[in-house]
């Protein structure tokens, strides 16, 4: 194993799915990480805005870290429905999500929108999970790297570096399918977005920087998908609602 190999992040993305009730599943995520798990992997769980001040309390001495799912480009304004930066860090959080292809597809967000919330909230001490991946018109059209690398560099903000930078390459078709790359895709891909980060961030800093796979990750296909080269983590959606099957995914860093 490399000296340089990060620290690998899996990070369960609730979507919009949450209640109050709901910090049962975050109590079990806590139960499960145990001090063996801790040693070998970050968790992190993105809820719903309205449940992050009651995660961050929860997860006070559990060492899961939580996050937002998207932010607001600015600090404070006249911007009503939005959050800012500032705000999920005031509430506890430590990381948030920018450019899901969610917010990309429903909300039209573009890398330059998205360039702007990482420069956000880099500007309030948050790591930004920067989420690129094709569609599968793209991939058929054997235009998959270079979609990926596009985002990538309109996506990562000048500033950024293996601290408070996550790179989540999710293939838009394999959302929320059940359907996957294979590993040698998975791994074509996190290469190029690897090569893509030395210019990004710098050639010593690069290799540093976690670059998690997301789409229909599962308990069943998680360690071969976290076997890949140059897989550092998974940003989970449907598998982190369920507590014993976030923890299965985490568990495939026991070996
Ligand atoms: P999924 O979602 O795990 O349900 O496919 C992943 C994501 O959208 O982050």
């Amino acid at each position: 194993m490399s000296v340089d190999r990060p620290r690998p992040l899996v990070a369960g993305n609730w979507k919009m799915n949450g209640l109050r009730a709901s910090a049962r599943v975050l109590e079990e995520i806590h139960a499960g990480y145990t001090p063996g798990l801790r040693a070998k992997v970050e968790l992190a769980v993105c809820p719903p805005a309205t449940l992050i001040g009651h995660a961050a309390q929860l997860s006070v001495g559990s060492r899961v870290a939580i996050g937002g799912q998207d932010c607001h480009a600015k600090e404070s304004g006249a911007f009503t429905g939005d959050l800012s930066a500032e705000m999920l860090a005031d509430a506890g959080a430590t990381y948030v999500i920018v450019g899901h292809s969610e917010r990309r597809q429903y909300h039209k967000e573009k890398d330059q929108d998205v360039c702007a919330k990482a420069v956000a909230a880099h500007r309030a001490g948050l790591t930004a999970i920067v989420c690129v991946g094709e569609t599968r018109e793209e991939r058929e059209a054997g235009k998959a790297l270079a979609v990926v690398k596009k985002q990538l560099r309109g996506s990562v903000p000048v500033d950024s570096n293996s601290h408070n930078l996550v790179v989540a390459y999710e293939p838009v078709w394999a959302i929320g399918t059940g359907l996957t790359p294979t590993a040698a895709d998975v791994a074509e891909v996190h290469a190029a977005i690897r090569e893509e980060l030395k210019r990004l961030v710098g050639k010593a800093d690069a290799p540093k920087v976690r670059i998690l796979y997301g789409g229909s990750v599962k308990p069943t296909n998680a360690a071969e998908l976290m076997a890949v080269e140059n897989v550092n983590g998974a940003l989970v959606g449907g598998a982190s609602l369920v507590a014993a099957d976030f923890l299965g995914i985490a568990g495939a860093y026991l070996g």
